[in-house]
């Protein structure tokens, strides 16, 4: 037998940090996918293949691969233990290819979706018959290793695709805008470490929580008009959302250079708005405005060396099939 799954990537059009803490996020899953391939081994151990970076790790259990494994891969282990503690099954003899569009760590969901496709493609294999809030809790759970204090808006967004509007602990709900807008996804080239990112934003609540207060509440602000703006298809007034939202999180102190170059570079030549998305200080930026704008200001990037992707919502999510 042979299970494949898909999982999409994501970006976050607002939200991002504010999320953390209880305010409202909209995200949007973009057709960029992780795979994971599940098949019996014949040669009784666990191959696990992390194809993308050419990475194979072979043990007759899953304790043996864990001591080969490097530290930063180690939350695929902890999601295999903890599947097979859950349901008392032995992970055993088989072969798990794991690969990705997503660049890693780069504001695009690569750790939810791995994550994700890890556990979809195994719960499927052994025949779970997991549902989505149940492969959500162990996804979760592997990403506080690698994140620390996650949100879930990730690992919602990975799983059930299309554009949320999501606020931690309360029911997400899908936003509907009347066609398929476009973005403009670009690298910075710098990678980000979310966690790290993250601390940072908590060190400056801690120290100066009047102002993060004020904030993180204006954040939530515009994103609640945001999806009123978005389901209007008013996408000029949702880009000067976005500018606002960018605005609020370089004063949170995820912003840089780089960042501000490119939101620059795509507003000068016609965006209706640009700003980073996912944890920032590095990663990607996401830029909205009219197809037209976007495929020049792509050129623009692409011949300054930032790599990008112009693309609309996926609206798959996760899907495990054999
Ligand atoms: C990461 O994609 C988004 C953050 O808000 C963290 C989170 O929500 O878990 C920075």
């Amino acid at each position: 037998m042979r299970v494949t799954s898909k999982v999409p990537g994501k970006c976050i059009l607002f939200g991002e940090h504010a999320v953390v803490y209880g305010f409202p996020s909209i995200s949007m899953a973009i057709p960029l996918n992780s795979t994971c391939i599940v098949e019996e081994n014949k040669l009784n151990s666990i191959e696990l293949n992390f194809k993308t970076i050419n990475k194979k790790y072979e043990g007759s259990n899953l304790v043996d691969i864990e001591q080969k494994i490097p530290s930063n891969y180690s939350q695929f282990i902890l999601g295999l233990n903890s599947l097979g503690n859950k349901f008392d099954i032995e992970i055993k003899d088989i072969r798990i290819e794991l690969s990705s569009d997503i660049i890693p760590n780069a504001g695009l969901g690569s750790s939810a979706s791995t994550s994700i496709a890890l556990i979809s493609a195994v719960s499927e294999f052994y025949g779970l018959n997991l549902k989505k809030a149940d492969i959500f809790n162990f996804a979760l759970e592997m990403e506080k290793i690698t994140h620390g204090n996650p949100s879930g808006i990730d690992h919602t967004t990975c799983l059930y695709g299309n554009i949320l509007f999501y606020q931690k602990g309360k029911p997400f709900h899908i936003v509907y805008p009347p066609d398929d807008f476009q973005v403009l996804i670009t690298y910075t080239n710098q990678e980000h470490d979310t966690k790290e990112v993250i601390s940072n934003v908590k060190r400056l609540k801690d120290e100066k929580s009047h102002l993060f207060d004020s904030i993180v509440d204006k954040i939530g602000f515009y994103t609640e008009i945001a999806e009123l703006e978005l389901v209007s298809g008013n996408y000029e007034e949702v880009g000067k959302l976005m500018n606002f939202n960018q605005d609020l999180l370089s004063q949170l102190n995820v912003s840089n250079e780089t960042i501000d170059k490119i939101n620059e570079i795509a507003l000068k030549n016609g965006a209706y708005g640009s700003k980073l998305t996912g944890a920032g200080l590095g990663g990607c930026v996401i830029t909205l405005g009219e197809e037209k704008e976007l495929k020049k200001i792509a050129k623009i990037f692409k011949s300054q060396g930032y790599w990008n992707f112009l693309t609309t919502q996926d609206k798959n999510g996760a899907i495990a099939t054999k």
